[in-house]
């Protein structure tokens, strides 16, 4: 009889101790320490906090019904488990009307609890935002983030500027052209839910920032070889200093890549004879006119981001060089593999590799590539 009594307990005391520690795993995962800043439970502005408000009572709910459900489980399965010599069928309740009954009624009552709050936080998220709210389209691409300013006229990439305590109204579309139509995902944590961004539709999100800052978000579905790569952040600003930054934006390069007019245009430079001629850099990018939509992320006024390649590298001339010489080493794309030539083969997506496969165009010298960068990180 010891014996027996003992049984059933250990692995009660194997499963008690397995749950604590992955508990105590997960919630390390929390710690202030671990902060990867792009904890949704942490919200910094006002959607993210209507959200954060309604995954709390839900949460509660939900781990109470959890826990019940699984000490029930473990309980009626220890107190009916199979006994030598007692292997009676326990007592059959199939057809009581009542028990039916309730076991219907109280789900479905509880659903319509959480149904109520959940209906409404949803309408309220999607409601059209204020008048004054800042417009911004922003294009998935393959696999960076395009963002354009639709009243200021200004394209930039991968860095949203955004000023606080007024809404934005992200309008997300896709890259339409047939080699880079894939689905993304748009998602700053610490700001707003997660809103798709599909090929041929238009979907929207609103997000605000309460206090200047950054913020990071990230592309959430997966859309081939960068994804875990397709990172962007939010910067937020003062209303001041947002229309500083606009004003900023709005100007010309701090270096033109052309001058002279109309049939007579020339690189104005050594730097930009290797961005024009040489290398053809301006297939892809804009370089003289921060509002125009380009095939690569606009250049115009790169200097003035601290990040580039989607968020992956801090902004400086080690990385920007070695970026310029061989993109596809330092984030996966399909120009990374020889047969995929962009300037030879049609649909390769991503920045040629200058020192292996740039199709026709000569190999880069790393003095080439240093000039390049120095002109790019002068474009403040
Ligand atoms: Cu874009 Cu994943």
């Amino acid at each position: 009889m010891g014996s027996r009594s003992w049984k059933p307990r250990r692995p009660l005391l194997a499963a008690a101790v397995t749950v604590a520690v992955a508990a105590s795993l997960v919630l390390a995962g929390c710690s202030e320490a671990n902060d990867n800043r792009q904890n949704s439970l942490r919200p910094k502005g006002t959607e993210a906090q209507k959200i954060d408000n309604l995954f709390w009572p839900i949460m509660i709910i939900a781990s109470v019904i959890g826990i019940a459900v699984v000490i029930a489980t473990v309980y009626f399965a220890l107190k009916f488990r199979y006994r030598a010599g007692t292997n009676d069928n326990p007592k059959q309740i199939h057809g009581n009307t009542r028990l039916e009954i309730g076991w219907t009624i109280v789900p479905a009552l509880l659903l319509a609890v959480v149904a109520v709050p959940t209906i409404s936080t949803i309408f309220d998220l999607s409601t059209e935002p204020d008048a004054d709210a800042l417009q911004v389209t922003v294009v998935g691409k393959q696999w960076w983030w395009q963002f354009e300013y639709t009243d200021a006229k200004v394209v930039t990439a991968n860095e949203l500027v955004i000023p606080t305590d007024r809404q934005v109204r992200v309008k997300l579309r896709a890259c339409e052209a047939e080699s880079c139509n894939v689905i993304h995902s748009f998602w700053v944590p610490e700001l707003a839910g997660t809103r798709d961004v599909v090929p041929g539709r238009t979907n929207a999100v609103t997000l605000s920032a309460d206090e200047p800052g950054t913020f990071l978000g990230q592309c959430k579905e997966y859309c081939g070889l960068a994804h875990a790569d397709m990172r962007f952040r939010v910067i937020a600003k003062t209303p001041g200093d947002f229309e500083q930054w606009v004003s900023e934006q709005q100007q010309g390069p701090a270096q033109p890549v052309l001058e002279g007019e109309g049939a007579e245009q020339q690189p104005a430079g050594p730097a930009q004879r290797l961005i024009v001629n040489k290398y053809q850099c301006t297939n892809c990018h804009g370089f003289d006119d921060s509002s125009l939509v380009t095939y690569g992320p606009n250049l115009t006024h790169l200097g003035s981001r601290s990040v580039f390649a989607s968020g992956t590298y801090p902004l400086n001339k080690k990385n920007l060089v070695d970026w310029v010489l061989d993109a596809p080493s330092m984030i996966p794309m399909q120009t990374g593999d020889p047969e995929c030539r962009p300037s030879v083969v049609e649909g390769c997506v991503g920045m040629p590799s200058f020192t292996r496969n740039a199709g026709d165009l000569p190999k880069m010298t790393r003095a080439e590539a240093e000039q390049i960068a120095d002109f790019l990180l002068e474009q403040q």
